[in-house]
């Protein structure tokens, strides 16, 4: 951890006994704007635990936001729930007014555990908070709609890349996930005339998706060995391991889940295998992109615009890691860091 030293500007540890609020907010960069990332609320095994995660999520939206092309530096906040935590009415206040001593250095917005109603707390202590009733990623789930588009598209991207054309006729397509993001998605690959095979844990979304997609129904244990073109991962982040790369038995991988590869060299076993790989903060880059609309006053429609460059982004990644033979995910690295170390 002690990394953070190097590449961090800010790492906060904040306190409030008499409520029972711990919270972390780290602030990976800011050389292309302020930083920007959710809050999430989670329990964590120990404070260090938390301070790991939030350094970790932080950076990655530094990387995120650099390649998608918006204005915005990376950071995160956690909530450490606990049992003895007071109401949390006043664990968002609390994180709001926090949040407003740092002047706009740190926007945040929802993440894993946080709600609409929860950014509307934080809201009434500063106005550097996203996903507030009525906001434009609020409406309608415009975020995990967005999500999933910009996902669809570069599996677009991915399929030219390998097969000369992004057609999804007869094409095959695991999703692992039927959540916000991944139901959405097998409903843009449907109508392109994509091949499904699904998993999810909730039993009721599968049922759902079985009946409303035809298709096919995977159980969750199962669903990197699937045989297919591409293989979505939607649910959970670092699902591609030594094991599952192992198994995997598809040309793709291309899904929205946050930090799929378990470790960077993940990277280079998939292209060591043949598995053209989308990078994850490329490909889902959709609701940073919805997020960072809103806060320059776009609407819905300049939003789905912005997003159809991930396209583009993605083929540029692509092009580099032919050029350069480096794993897609090292090459989306390097050119991020060229953007926000320039
Ligand atoms: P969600 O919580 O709505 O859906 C996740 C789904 O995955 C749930 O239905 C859950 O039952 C299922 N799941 C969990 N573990 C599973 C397993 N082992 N096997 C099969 N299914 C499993 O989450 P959401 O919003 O759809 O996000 C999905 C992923 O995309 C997450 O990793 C998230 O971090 C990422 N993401 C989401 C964005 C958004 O706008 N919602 C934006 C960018 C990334």
């Amino acid at each position: 951890m002690d990394a953070w030293r190097d590449e961090y500007e800010q790492l906060l540890f904040l306190q409030d006994r008499s409520i029972g609020f711990k919270a972390v907010i780290a602030i990976h960069n800011t050389s292309l704007g302020p930083s920007l990332g959710g809050c999430r609320i989670r329990q964590y095994a120990s404070d260090q635990d938390a301070v790991a995660d939030a350094l970790r999520l932080a950076r990655s939206m530094t990387y995120k936001s650099a390649l998608a092309g918006v204005p915005y530096g990376g950071g995160k906040a956690v909530i450490l729930a606990s049992p003895d935590a007071g109401p949390r009415d006043a664990l968002f206040r609390t994180l709001g007014k926090h949040i407003q001593k740092l002047q706009g250095q740190y926007i945040t917005g929802m993440d894993l555990g946080t709600t609409v109603a929860d950014m509307d707390t934080v809201r009434q202590e500063t106005t550097f908070v996203t996903d507030t009733s009525g906001s434009l990623g609020a409406v309608g789930d415009l975020t995990a709609k967005m999500t999933a588009y910009g996902v669809f598209l570069g599996i677009g991207a991915s399929l030219r890349r390998l097969f000369g054309s992004e057609s999804l006729l007869h094409r095959s397509v695991a999703v692992q996930g039927l959540g916000k993001v991944g139901y959405q998605l097998c409903r843009y690959l449907k109508e392109a005339g994509a091949r499904l095979t699904v998993t999810d844990l909730d039993a009721r979304l599968v049922r759902k998706a079985a009946k409303e997609f035809g298709a096919s129904v995977s159980l969750p244990a199962n669903i990197m060995a699937v045989p297919c073109d591409v293989l979505a991962p939607c649910a959970l982040g670092g699902v591609l391991d030594d094991g599952a790369i192992g198994r995997l038995n598809c040309r793709i991988v291309a899904g929205a889940a946050n930090n799929q590869l378990a470790e960077e060299r993940h990277g280079d076993k998939l292209r060591k295998r043949g598995i053209l790989y989308a990078p994850d903060y490329v490909i889902n880059a959709g609701g940073i992109i919805v997020t960072a609309s809103e806060l320059s006053g776009g609407d819905a429609a300049q939003a789905k615009r912005n997003v159809e460059s991930i396209y583009g982004t993605l083929t540029r990644v692509y092009d580099l890691a032919e050029a350069q033979s480096l794993s897609t995910s090292a090459a989306a690295n390097r050119l991020a860091e060229n953007l926000f170390r320039a």
